[in-house]
């Protein structure tokens, strides 16, 4: 996720443009730039870090124009630097600003005659192929170039030949296009039109908008003209930059479907029924070497890598150890060389886990990150791992990161038991159950008016316990932590068959269960145990499979989610818990996106 802006009018275009970067900083900030046409000539000027410190550098810079594009990025290729900032220029002739990730940008960077790059970006490599397709008419140059492009993109072109048209396309990333008195306003989202203009058109999949002072002409990848109608927007500026959504909580939930495309795009291979992470960066015979996987991690990272656990043990044998990383370091663990230890961490700043993976090095083992944000610290001292890319997560309680993390896992345990166990039919029909994910993620999330009426009667509840089995136990746990954090009820999440060993004695009509039941090899386990917190008088909210008649007759509530493999169930289990907890949250009156106590990322022991 970044934030693209563009601007083509009579006004100054410099001002709109830092206006609009800093509306759009919340969808990247960890590095800026800005371009202005003007007299046949592009500058530019970038800088890593926030929208703030770009200013600083405009400040005093002459930018006249009225004809300009900028980004506010949130890295996915290359590290966080002022090369890798957009916006992207080639030959001092052409700009291009980019949300998106490019899949197939090694195929195209093989292809271009002239790769002069200066970047470590997929970006870059689309602003040469666009140049290189350009014969003098700037939107069949766009529109030829994306036939042969492979990912997503929200993009806007500027070129010194047409100091009078911006193009902008889309696939996959959002972008909004604002109608005023014979300007116009360009952006990811509509927050920095707003002070300008009502009117908007977005843009939909596969269309190219050609966008000059006298009109606006979009077209499809085909060259047919699309007919766009205009809105006219009521949003304030807040509300716009949550989606229309009420708070981050909620719009970061609800983008599990999209992000979660991202976590596998690319990294699938169809043919071996298996993945591709390179970041793994190990040759063969090193990784046949790794006999031990060790997760470390905190919070809902830590019960992500309980599924990775359950994953790697089951596809590719590996015993597989996951430690509170706060713990980790105060104990003497046994690792050595042929321990591979993942640091997962969505923020990448997370104090404890840094210290773990410190302590893993220093013991020999092979560190790997599994990260969200990209150059943070836990990144580059891991020196080498995966990213998640489930763009800039703002509310204090990770939703989207957890589904991400489990989905990279999920694809490290699927490489690894390709290597030695797990057959390429068993390897295709997890990726056939992964490419399904994000429609079943959808069915889920349709459901959100029933959940909301489910919470309703659970709301004044002083505790709540949730229980699961196998690997729905980390989803347990995960429901639980997203309560407490979010409601300040309490919660525990529970093995549903530790119940009897102690947790029971606390059940009782007062005390209602949350029980994630669906219909995997420990189903009839969890309806025993459901059956023995009924016997003590508790409300039970079951999650259940699609099309489970029979569990209402223990239920007194039941959330549906839609059938897949065992190993992928949490990826939507998870997320009736999430909002389970989001609308008893939001019944309390409680600040959702900021709870008491908690901050975003613990950058302190
Ligand atoms: C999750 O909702 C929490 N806010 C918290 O447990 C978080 O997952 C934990 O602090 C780890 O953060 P990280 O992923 O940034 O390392």
């Amino acid at each position: 996720m970044c934030g693209i802006v563009g601007y083509i009018g009579n006004k100054q275009v410099l001002p709109i443009l830092m206006h609009g970067l800093r509306d759009l900083e919340y969808r990247g900030y960890d590095s800026a730039g800005v371009a202005v046409l003007d007299n046949g000539k592009i500058s530019r000027i970038r800088e890593v870090g926030k929208v703030d410190k770009l200013a600083k550098k405009v400040d005093g810079e002459k930018l006249p124009g009225n004809i300009g594009i900028a980004h506010t990025r949130w890295a996915t290729h290359g590290g966080v630097t002022e090369f890798n900032a957009h916006p992207h220029i080639v030959d001092g002739k052409l700009a291009v600003v980019h949300n998106g990730i490019i899949e197939n940008y090694r195929e195209l960077k093989a292809k271009l005659k002239n790769p002069k790059l200066e970047s470590e970006t997929d970006t870059e490599v689309l602003a040469h192929w666009i140049y290189q397709h350009y014969k003098g008419d700037l939107v069949e140059a766009v529109r030829k170039s994306l036939l042969e492009v492979r990912g997503t993109y929200g993009l806007v072109v500027m070129h010194v030949d047409h100091p009078k048209q911006l193009v902008a396309a889309r696939l996959g990333s959002p972008l909004a296009i604002g109608i005023g008195e014979g300007e116009y306003y360009i952006a990811s989202d509509v927050t920095p039109m707003l002070p300008y203009t009502k009117q908007v058109t977005f843009l939909d999949d596969g269309e190219v908008a050609s966008i000059n002072g006298d009109g606006l002409k979009i077209v499809n990848l085909r060259d047919e003209i699309i007919n766009k109608t205009v809105t006219e927007i009521d949003w304030d500026q807040e509300t716009a930059q949550k989606g229309g959504f009420e708070n981050f909580m909620l719009k970061e939930i609800f983008d599990q479907p999209v992000v979660f495309e991202d976590a596998i795009r690319g990294r699938l291979d169809m043919e071996e029924g298996t993945a591709i992470l390179g970041g793994i960066n190990l040759k063969q015979n090193q990784l046949k070497g790794i006999k031990r996987i060790l997760i470390l991690a905190e919070g809902t990272a830590m019960h992500a890598g309980l599924i990775g656990k359950n994953a790697f043990e089951r596809l590719a044998n590996l015993p597989t150890e996951i430690d509170f990383s706060s713990e980790f370091r105060y104990r003497d663990p046994v690792i050595g060389e042929d321990t591979l230890a993942f640091a997962l961490s969505q923020s990448g700043e997370t104090a404890d886990t840094l210290m773990a993976i410190r302590e893993a090095k220093r013991k020999g083992a092979v560190v790997r990150g599994i990260i969200n944000v990209v150059g943070s610290t836990i990144a580059r001292e891991a020196g080498a791992g995966t990213y998640i890319h489930a763009g800039p997560e703002l509310a204090v309680a990770s939703t989207k990161a957890f589904t991400n993390m489990v989905a990279v896992l999920l694809l490290y345990a699927l490489e690894f038991g390709r290597f030695k166990f797990t057959s390429v039919a068993t390897g295709k029909k997890m990726q056939q159950a992964l490419l399904e994910i994000p429609e079943k993620m959808n069915e889920v999330l349709k459901r959100n008016k029933e959940i909301k009426a489910i919470a309703e009667k659970y709301k004044t509840y002083a505790n709540i316990l949730f229980i699961g089995r196998g690997v729905n136990y980390p989803v347990a746990l995960e429901g639980a932590l997203k309560l407490k954090e979010i409601s300040y009820i309490h919660a525990e999440g529970l093995a549903g068959g530790a119940l009897k060993h102690g947790p029971l004695a606390l059940v009782s009509k007062d005390v209602p269960v949350v029980a994630i039941c669906t219909q995997n090899q420990l189903y009839e386990k969890m309806k025993s145990n459901i059956q023995e917190v009924k016997a003590r008088g508790a409300r039970v909210l079951v999650i259940a499979s699609e099309g489970d008649e029979e569990i209402k007759e223990i239920a007194d509530d039941v959330i549906y989610v839609p059938k897949t493999m065992e190993l992928l169930e949490p990826l939507l289990n998870t997320i009736p818990l999430q909002l389970f907890a989001y609308h008893i949250a939001v019944a309390l009156g409680r600040d959702v996106d900021r709870p008491r106590n908690l901050a975003k990322s613990v950058t302190v022991e």
